[in-house]
């Protein structure tokens, strides 16, 4: 089982975008910080998102959904979570005028912070669905 962990997260690693230095261990740790400091207080402590995240609330907005493997963060491919924690719900990846709790980090936190905290969040998805995205995106 061990070997077969290893080969994802190489995997994974080769097919990171992320650099020079690549994402080891001390990234996802400062990927983590950044997540409690910046992203918990909506998606959870354990990436477990708000209740009911599938139902909007009485102003049509939506709750936090989970980044953990009952939620659907996984199904995206990384450009787009990227993309999305950047930029927030805007066009293309919502419809136009579509408002949501979803801040944009663009202006707080810099690319290199926004890999890294999906960095941990992707650490944090186990084996096998890490294997499903490897066959999906390639990485
Ligand atoms: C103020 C609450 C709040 C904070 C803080 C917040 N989010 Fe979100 N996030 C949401 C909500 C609500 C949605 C669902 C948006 C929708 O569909 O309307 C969302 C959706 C997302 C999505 C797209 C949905 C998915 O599962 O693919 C990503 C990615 C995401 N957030 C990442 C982050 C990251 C990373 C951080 C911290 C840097 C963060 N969010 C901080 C409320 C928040």
């Amino acid at each position: 089982m061990k070997w077969w962990w290893s080969t994802v997260l190489m995997v994974s690693i080769a097919g990171c975008s992320g650099g020079a230095d690549g994402p080891d261990a001390l990234a996802v740790m400062e990927g983590e910080a950044i997540y409690r400091a910046e992203c918990a207080t909506c998606h959870g402590n354990k990436l477990e998102g708000q209740p009911e995240w599938r139902t909007p609330r009485p102003d049509g907005k939506l709750p936090a959904p989970p980044h953990d493997a009952t939620g659907h963060t996984w199904h995206h491919p990384m450009e787009l979570l990227l993309a999305i924690t950047k930029l927030g719900m805007v066009p293309p990846h919502a419809p136009q005028g579509y408002v949501s709790d979803m801040p944009a980090f663009g202006g707080k936190l810099s690319d290199r912070q926004i890999q890294r905290v999906l960095l941990y969040i992707e650490s944090q998805w186990p084996p096998d669905i890490r294997a499903q995205r490897i066959e999906r995106f390639g990485k």
